[in-house]
């Protein structure tokens, strides 16, 4: 098939990159020139394991192309995915002028039957929007489909290609069957293609990523609780994740969820709720758990340091919202390092992929270490923001070498409690014994 995706972001160039993957000829429209400069001559704009290898060699073998120009880019298409952003608007709500702007574009240039998607998160009456504003233009016949996209950063090209399900919402019955057509490589083990109506489809992703949401921060309450009555998480999460009606997934709690899709999400179905009038209590309590959690740690380091923590130097491991990716926005350790600073105390960071995109973010306000052990050096106690693999199973000795106390605030419950007491640590983590 030919296919058309606009927006080359990260959803964009996943999407793009996947679909040249199982054969389609795929073109990517961007405004940006210099990331289609970029990724024309073969340089990928985004870090994602796994990615890089597709996409090189898609691009070698000619599925794969990138172009500025929507109408060039759009011509044989047969179908076009808008990956844009929709970013939140002062009131909290998804912002949809990108998508809009290049639906009315649409409307111009199409000279014939084409499917166009809406792969943005976008909210509910959005693909009704889109139809309307291609419809003011447009001279022939096309269908308007919601395909949200499931992905996780860090591990988007296997959930592409091996998605739990596909949700394709549409009532027309053409449309239905080139989407059908499309993904049906992806769902060879049999998981299913949802069909539904476009709203449903909306609603769907909302709904999965608040509901994860939920999962996320009753757990990051129950920890709480945890440390009031003397009860271990890592106990109560096993207890409850064995019953398969709550399952073992997503009951890690932390400090608070990040990234580009789950704070904005919850903000954005709480938005659109309250457009008709109905208050959403859970999801409310939702942010407001998480907004607390990002600094969970800080109340802890501040009893420790009774002289308060002018003066004092902090190690910092892990920037990112998560492992496996370089994206920091809505990082809980972005929220840490302000609360210190604000503070008085200095703090170091190391990060594996991160630092570049905090650097531009924070600046010379902390400083930045090669490697995780050289930032410990002289640090009144080490904070670990993020559960990266190379900080499961340090080298305790060296930590303790080089920190300045024996003193870990982990926002992630890396280790276990009974053997950090028994290397002699004073180690705080989330929803566990001291
Ligand atoms: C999330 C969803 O998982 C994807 O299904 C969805 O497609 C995507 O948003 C999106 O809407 O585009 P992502 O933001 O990449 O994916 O990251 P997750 O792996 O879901 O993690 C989100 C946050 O939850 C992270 O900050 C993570 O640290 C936190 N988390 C996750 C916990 O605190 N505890 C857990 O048990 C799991």
């Amino acid at each position: 098939m030919r296919i058309t995706v606009v927006g080359t972001g990260y959803v964009g160039l996943v999407t793009g990159t996947c679909f040249a993957e199982t054969g389609n000829n795929v073109t990517c429209v961007d405004i940006d020139e210099n990331k289609v400069k970029k990724l024309s001559s073969g340089q990928i704009t985004i870090y994602e394991p796994g990615l890089e290898k597709l996409f090189e060699r898609n691009l070698k073998e000619g599925r794969l192309h990138f172009t500025t120009g929507l109408a060039e880019g759009i011509k044989d298409a047969q179908v076009i995915f808008l990956a844009l952003p929709t970013p939140p608007g002062a009131d909290g709500a998804a912002d949809l002028s990108f998508v809009l702007k290049v639906a009315e574009q649409l409307g111009n240039l199409m000279t014939d039957y084409k499917v166009i998607v809406d792969k943005s998160t976008v909210p509910v009456g959005t693909a009704e929007k889109v139809h309307a504003a291609i419809l003011k233009n447009s001279k022939v016949e096309f269908d308007v489909v919601s395909n949200p996209e499931f992905l996780r950063e860090g591990v988007a090209v296997d959930d592409f290609m091996k998605p739990d399900r596909v949700v394709i919402g549409t009532n027309s019955e053409r449309a239905r069957k080139v989407m059908g057509d499309l993904y049906a490589p992806f769902v060879r083990q049999g998981n299913p293609i949802l069909y539904m109506d476009e709203r449903s489809a909306e609603l769907t992703k909302y709904a999965a990523n608040s509901f994860l949401a939920t999962k996320i921060s009753f757990m990051n309450e129950v920890a709480v609780l945890c440390e009031k009555l003397g009860a271990d998480v890592d106990m109560v999460r096993r207890g409850i994740g064995s019953d398969d009606r709550i399952g073992k997934r997503f009951l890690f709690p932390g400090i608070g969820y990040g990234g580009s899709c789950f704070p904005k999400d919850v903000q954005a179905l709480v938005r659109s709720s309250e457009e008709v009038k109905y208050d959403f209590k859970i999801l409310n309590a939702v942010m407001d758990v998480n907004e607390k959690q990002k600094v969970f740690l800080i109340p802890k380091i501040k009893a420790y340091f009774k002289d308060g923590l002018k003066g004092k130097r902090f190690a910092l491991w892990g920037l990112a919202f998560k492992p496996n990716t370089d994206d920091i926005r809505e990082a809980p350790a972005l929220y840490i390092i302000e609360a210190l600073v604000n503070e008085g105390a200095t703090v170091c960071v190391f990060d594996p992929e991160a630092m570049p995109n905090v650097k531009q973010v924070v600046g010379d306000k902390i400083q930045y270490a090669k490697h995780q052990y050289d930032c410990l050096e002289g640090a009144d106690a080490l904070i670990i923001a993020t559960e990266w693999s190379v900080f499961r199973t340090p080298d305790f000795d060296q930590i303790n070498a080089i920190l300045k106390n024996k003193v870990i605030f982990d926002g992630r419950n890396l280790f276990d409690v009974q053997r950090m007491q028994e290397l002699g640590f004073y180690y705080e983590s989330v929803g566990r014994a001291v």
